[in-house]
């Protein structure tokens, strides 16, 4: 009895030199955890010690009892040391086997549309001219896209086969000189203003129609404006955008909103010589003046005083012409492989 703390004692020194040297042995943490487990866990060799307290007198056991406390708190700190320790190693051979100099997977940059990035160049052209821009709705009421404009209800235009009405009345426009009559509304003279938007028909889609397509519209309106300053206007145009070279031909043509109208083809050597037709164009019908005028309940487009030009571009085909693509659709299907061609 009187040597049983003694032996006690011993042994927890003795389990203490053992448990810390088989943690220190321990090469993963599987390993770690048995030792965990064979010292620490309820059958372990702590807690087989702990029920020799049993048999110790009174004052001995609260002896005892610290040291085995001691030996419990040694041995937990001891792998928890240990475990952090592999932790950090097995982290350390993993990060060993990236090469952090492999350039990364980057994001894609973007780019814009190549109908933007043309409607940016015109924009920028015209903006050197003094135009302003202007917009319009998409839908747009009868009165707006062909009454104002002088086009007569039996025009084809506004045949329910060529266009898309809506149930009450209004259309999707058939082309931007709506916006011409919209600024004149809105705006006394003089007016100068561009207006890039979209425009809709009922065409057959094919490779050089769609339902849906891209319009810039022109309309310039104050005292004194010519014809020569119509054709001095379209031919900077076409010269700044395709270049010097560039040859514009002024075919006479009719449009209901214009007296006298014409069609603007464009020949260019590096588009095959050939001529090419591209835009409407023409000085403001008076009768337009006047619609607009008892819209306001003005005067101020008295047709006396005031005269305009007024044009409109089809942009879709001017992007085909001056990228060129051969079928207008790849504008639309967004195949990146096409798009990713075109950086600003
Ligand atoms: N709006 C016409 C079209 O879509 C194009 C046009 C012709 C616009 C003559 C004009 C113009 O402003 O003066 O076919």
């Amino acid at each position: 009895m009187e040597n049983q703390p003694a032996q006690l004692g011993v042994r927890i020194e003795s389990l203490r030199i053992e448990a810390l040297s088989a943690i220190a042995e321990a090469s993963d943490s599987g390993g770690l955890k048995e030792s965990r487990v064979r010292f620490l866990g309820k059958t372990g060799s702590v807690s087989l010690l702990s029920e020799g307290m049993r048999t110790l007198s009174k004052e001995e056991r609260p002896v005892m009892g610290k040291l085995l406390n001691d030996l419990r708190e040694a041995v937990t700190a001891a792998l928890d040391a240990k475990e952090s320790t592999l932790t950090a190693e097995a982290d350390a051979a993993a990060l060993a086997t990236i090469d952090t100099s492999l350039p990364g997977t980057g994001a894609e940059a973007g780019s814009l549309h190549p109908l933007s990035l043309l409607v940016d160049r015109a924009v920028q052209i015209f903006r050197r001219l003094g135009f302003a821009i202007a917009d319009g709705p998409d839908i747009e009421t009868e009165w707006h896209c062909f009454d104002a404009l002088n086009t007569p209800a039996d025009h084809p235009a506004r045949n329910e086969q060529d266009t898309f009405y809506l149930p009450d009345g209004r259309l999707l426009r058939t082309h931007t000189s709506s916006i011409q009559v919209r600024t004149m509304v809105a705006n006394p003279p003089p007016i100068r203003i561009i207006a890039p938007g979209s425009a809709y028909r009922r065409d057959e889609v094919d490779a050089t129609h769609l339902a849906q397509f891209t319009q810039m519209e022109g309309l310039y309106v104050a005292p004194g404006v010519s014809l020569a300053d119509l054709k001095g206007t379209i031919e900077f145009f076409f010269l700044e955008l395709f270049g010097p070279g560039t040859e514009i031909r002024f075919r006479p043509h009719f449009f209901p909103f214009t007296e006298p109208s014409y069609e603007i083809d464009l020949r260019t050597e590096a588009l095959d010589g050939k001529w090419m037709e591209l835009a409407g164009c023409g000085m403001v019908d008076p009768a337009v003046f006047e619609e607009v005028n008892a819209k306001r309940g003005d005067s101020v487009y008295d047709p006396e005083k005031v005269s305009g030009f007024a044009f409109g571009f089809g942009l879709d085909r001017l992007a085909m012409n001056l990228t060129g693509v051969s079928d207008i659709r790849m504008l639309t299907e967004n195949d990146l492989r096409f798009l990713s061609r075109f950086t600003a």
